[in-house]
């Protein structure tokens, strides 16, 4: 399974009422500088900077897997990017850590006999938030999951928006707020409408004050397996 696979599609998006020209692709080194000033303008304080991507975790990214290392361009200015790597998932145990998987961002533990496109990170810059360009990311990498004919896209997200209402709900009943859409949270409803489903909840997930460290693993599964 180590067929290594090149991305590249190019289409219009709407912003603002005005067609720009779009492209998804790999990235690669001449990316670099951009990619780390998104991740500054998507992971502003109190997120610890330490956890910006650096050159080193992006030059093993594309090393390691190139195919699982994707971005977005408008009108030829860097947007997002899309990080994986793949790895054996046991549904039995389930629970892990960020950083166990994802070797803390560095992606080492790619396994190229995996069954698993984990997602290490998403981020879209905020002022091209909202053009679905997080969505065709993630559909994106659904293109690759099946080219490899992996059983599922995994991932744990983020639930900034739990620390306001942690005084009244736990974890789970967040979650199940979040799922029967009473509650929005800005990356569990956008891992839902990109068709993922939750499969468990990760204490200590990810440092991060706004999710109180918690992370919602949730899952893609390939349709053709
Ligand atoms: C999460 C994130 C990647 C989403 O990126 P995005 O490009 O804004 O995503 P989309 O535009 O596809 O979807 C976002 C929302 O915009 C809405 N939207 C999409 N196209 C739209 C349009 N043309 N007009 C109005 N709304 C639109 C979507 O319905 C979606 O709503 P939802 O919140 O109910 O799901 C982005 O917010 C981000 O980078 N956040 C910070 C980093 C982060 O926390 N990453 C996750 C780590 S686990």
């Amino acid at each position: 399974m180590d067929k290594q696979i090149q991305y590249y599609s190019d289409f219009y998006i709407n912003a603002n009422g005005k067609n720009a020209p779009a492209v998804i692709r790999n990235y690669d080194k001449n990316d670099f500088e951009q990619l780390i000033q998104i991740q500054a303008e998507c992971f502003p304080p109190p997120f610890p900077s330490d956890l910006w991507w650096n050159e080193e975790q992006l030059m093993s990214h594309i090393q390691h897997f190139p195919a699982g290392a994707l971005c977005i361009e408008v009108d030829g200015e860097l947007a997002g990017s899309l990080t994986g790597l793949m790895i054996k998932f046991d549904p039995n145990h389930p629970e892990h850590t960020w950083e166990e998987v994802t070797d803390n961002g560095y992606i080492r533990t790619h396994d190229s006999q995996g069954d698993t496109l984990y997602i290490v990170d998403i981020s879209v810059k905020p002022k091209f938030r909202k053009l679905g360009l997080g969505k065709l990311l993630m559909e994106a990498m659904y293109h690759v999951v099946i080219q490899l004919n992996l059983k599922r896209l995994l991932g744990g997200g983020r639930m900034p928006g739990y620390h306001r209402l942690a005084d009244t709900l736990s974890p789970e009943e967040y979650i199940e707020e979040v799922v029967s859409g009473n509650v929005k949270d800005p990356v569990i409803s956008f891992l839902l409408r990109c068709g993922r489903k939750p499969i468990t909840i990760c204490k200590n997930y990810l440092e991060d004050n706004e999710s109180l460290n918690y992370g919602v693993l949730m899952e893609w599964k390939n349709p053709f397996i």
